[in-house]
Parts: structure tokens; sequence; C-alpha cells
């Protein structure tokens, strides 16, 4: 019987895509047990933006929240994502500080580790895939993660390409990551079909978002083309700009004769207890309305949907909503002269703000910001396509050619830790506090501080009541 199985990211992806990420550990703690027996494939529960949120506005220890988690879900994978060279950030890290942060995800619970890089420049990934190979336990799974998008150069042909070179370089697993919901019924059959004629077994997951109203349809279609796992989220924190509802998808796939391997008691379980979760938050405000509905934007303009938004705000700003139409038709110019870079962070906000330079200065590439600047030079990595030639003459000058940063800035220095260490002085008493600073600086030694003197405070009161 064909199998289909199913990510959970209500902790994860649904948080941060509905919610900004602010959802704290002790509201779902108690739910963890029941959504052990799921039968999901994977919870996604780390990575991406719940490191930073937790440190900067929950005020949890985002190595100890994995820690309870994996406690309280000892038979599920746990799942996260993470921005290969960059881990969870939009720098380079060295190469030993990528290989440390692995080790100590998978030691604090992680099973598998979710990899991709915004340009899908495969050398961003090799560190982090080998020290997850390294570190690995009996249920590690690597997984070789692209960053879907849609332009003259990204045929069916060249993702097939992207799929054989990760499995070349050791990957386990495939997913496409369409992060902006763009990706049509349509692209999606002949994507997988592609993919899984060119694989074979090794399993080709797909995440999408519902942002635009096409996940279902996209969902369905890679479904009956092969794919194997799909990303969805608990009904109550589905839809909008989140993923697809699990027991929904859970319903049609059970008409088809797909076996899932979830337990409909325990998901319709799990929903009615994230229900009462999503109204305080609704209540609160920290949900807005907007996030959870359909914004077909995204389809119309060719533009992420954050992306639009982010450029009608800088407009505003700058009272030039009446060149809205032209900074439109700036952006795909930008992109191509950048050879056609994925829009995601943070590539789209360095498109997008060009192209509205371009146009409010009256001349292309006038004033060139230092982001391109620094794209041009080699700082991101490798464009997907070819960049203009002229302007790539104007920054790096006659015969200038970008150069390669990643071997540069990813090398093992060993110095990252020992600075980390001696600027945190007995602030840090675990490896972990050290590498949450060095990921996020300002932001650990203010959690950290605040421990301190939390215990502090806690010594002092033990000592009055004796
Ligand atoms: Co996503």
């Amino acid at each position: 019987m064909r199998k289909v199985q199913f990510t959970e990211t209500v902790l994860r992806d649904a948080n941060q895509s509905l919610m900004a990420t602010r959802l704290p550990y002790a509201d779902y703690a108690k739910i963890l047990p029941v959504m052990d027996k799921a039968g999901y494939y994977s919870v996604e529960c780390w990575g991406g933006a719940t490191f930073d949120s937790c440190l900067r506005y929950l005020k949890e220890d985002p190595w100890e929240r994995l820690r309870n988690i994996r406690k309280n879900m000892p038979n599920t994978r746990l799942q996260m994502l993470l921005r290969g060279q960059n881990l969870l950030g939009y720098k380079h890290y060295h190469d030993d500080v990528v290989e440390k942060f692995v080790e100590l995800s998978i030691r604090n619970g992680i099973d598998i580790i979710r990899i991709f890089d915004a340009l899908n420049d495969f050398r961003n990934l090799g560190t982090a895939l080998d020290a997850t190979k390294k570190y690995a336990t009996a249920r590690t799974v690597a997984s070789g993660c692209i960053s879907y998008t849609q332009s003259p150069v990204h045929t069916v042909d060249k993702y097939v390409e992207m799929c054989k070179e990760l499995v070349k370089m050791g990957f386990d697993t495939l997913c496409l990551k369409d992060m902006a919901g763009t990706m049509s019924p349509y692209e999606a059959e002949h994507l997988i079909k592609g993919i899984k004629d060119a694989v074979g077994d090794v399993p080709v997951i797909l995440h999408t978002h519902c942002t635009t109203g096409m996940a279902y349809m996209t969902l369905t279609k890679a479904i009956e083309s092969g794919v194997d796992v799909i990303d969805t989220a608990t009904s109550c924190f589905s839809n909008g700009t989140s993923q697809a509802a699990t027991e929904t998808m859970f319903y049609a796939l059970q008409q088809y004769g797909i076996e899932t391997d979830l337990n409909e008691k325990v998901i319709n379980q799990v929903n009615d207890f994230f229900k009462p979760v999503k109204q305080k938050y609704i209540d609160s405000g920290l949900i807005n309305p907007k996030s959870m509905a359909t914004d077909s934007q995204a389809l119309v303009y060719k533009v992420p949907g954050g992306m639009l938004s982010n450029m009608i705000a800088n407009l505003k700003d700058m009272n030039a909503m009446d060149r809205f139409d032209e900074a439109l038709v700036e952006i795909p110019a930008v992109r191509k002269d950048l050879g056609y870079p994925p829009l995601v962070t943070p590539l789209s906000q360095m498109v997008g703000n060009q192209a509205v330079t371009n146009v409010l200065v009256g001349e292309r590439y006038k004033n060139i910001s230092n982001e391109v600047k620094n794209y041009f030079r080699g700082e991101y990595g490798i464009a997907p396509a070819p960049v203009d030639k002229a302007l790539e003459e104007k920054i790096l000058g006659e015969g200038g050619k970008p150069v390669d940063c990643r071997i540069e800035d990813s090398k093992r220095t060993g110095e990252d830790f020992r600075k980390a260490k001696e600027a945190l002085g007995d602030l840090a008493e675990t490896e972990e506090d050290v590498m949450s600073y060095i990921c996020f600086p300002a932001q650990a030694e203010q959690f950290l501080k605040d421990r301190k003197a939390e215990r502090e405070k806690r010594v002092t009161y033990t000592i009055v009541e004796a």
C-alpha cells in the first residue's frame, strides 16, 4: 500500500508564520505526550526563528526547550531547519562553529536536520551535512533542502540536477521548500515526477505555504506524482501564511487509499488542544487576521507577499506610492541583473530596495546599495545564473571577479569559542550557552544575565526561608 507521511509544523513554521514565533513552551508542554502518539513522520519544532525568539522575546533557553520537547516526545523524530553555513542567521560562520552547532543540536534531541541555502549554493551545505553524519545517531536524518523559486532559469531540469547533486553529496532525503507558496499544482506534478524519476528511492518532501491559496491543490498533485512526505499544520494553526491542515489532508488521503501512519483520534485531540491557544493570541492581537487569509497578490505580481508589503511600506515612507507600478516592473529587472536569486530573506529585501532606489533616483544603478555590492563581490555565494556583465564591471571594476568568500569566511579558527567564553565569563555554564552567544550575542548575554540574577534571587530567598 502506498504511504504518504506528515511532518507537523505547529511548533515551528506555523508558529513562525502566523504569530512571529512567539509561542512559549509552556503553552504546548501538556500536549507533547499526546503528539508523541500521533504517528507523524516528524515534528518540526526547532531552528528557523525559534532560537532567536526564545532568547529575545520569550526569555527561554532554546536548548532547554529542545531537551524538554525531547523528553516529552521520546518516540517522535524531532526536526529543525538550518540555514547551512549561516546556521540560524544571515552571516557565514566558521566551519568549527557550524560543526559544534550540529553536534549540540543532535546531542540535545534533534533527529532530522533540514539544511538549505538561500541561493541554493550547495557549497554552503557541506559542513553542516558532514557534521550531521559525524554526530549521527541511529535516528539522525540529513535532509537536503532546495529553496524553490520561479524564473526563466529555474526549470524542472535544473531542479532535477540540484536534487541529483544533493543525493551525491550524501543527503538522506530531499525537500522542496516553497516559502512563498507560489508553486502551482501543474509545477508540482512536473517537479515531483521529474525528481522521483531521477533519484529513485530517496524520499522526497514538499514544504509549501497556503499564502496564495494553492497549497491543497499543489499537495494533492504532488501526492499523485509520488511525493513521500508533506508538511502540514494542525488545522487551527493552518492556512493563511501557514501550512495546509493536517486533518484535512489526512481525510483526503484516506479516500485515495493511501496509508499515512496518522492516528485520527490523536490528531483531532491535538487540534482541540491548540484551539484555545490560538484564540488567546487572536485576542491579544499577536495573530494578525491578515496572516490567516488568502492573499493572491504574489501570483499577480510575481513577488512574495512579505516582499510586496515591505516595498509598499518603503514607498509610503518616501511619499512615492505613485511610483508603485514602475517599482513593480523594476523588481524582475533587478532580479534578472542579479542572476535570478530566490526571493527570500535577505535577497528579497536586497532586490526590492534596489528596485525602489532605481525608480526613485530616475537612473538605474546610479546608487547601488552596499548589500548589492557585496552580493556581486561574492559574499552571499554563487548566483543561480550569470549576473549582468555591465553591472558587475561597474561594481568590481574592469575584469573584476567575485571572490570565494565562503572559503575565507568558513575557515576553522578555534577562536570563536575562546572569545565567546571569555566575553561571557561566569555567565556561561555550558557549551550550549556559549553557542547561543556566538549565534545571537546581545540576546544571549541579556538572557544569561537575567538567568543569573534570577538564580541569585532564588538562593537569597531560600536562605531567608531557612
Ligand atoms: Co516555511
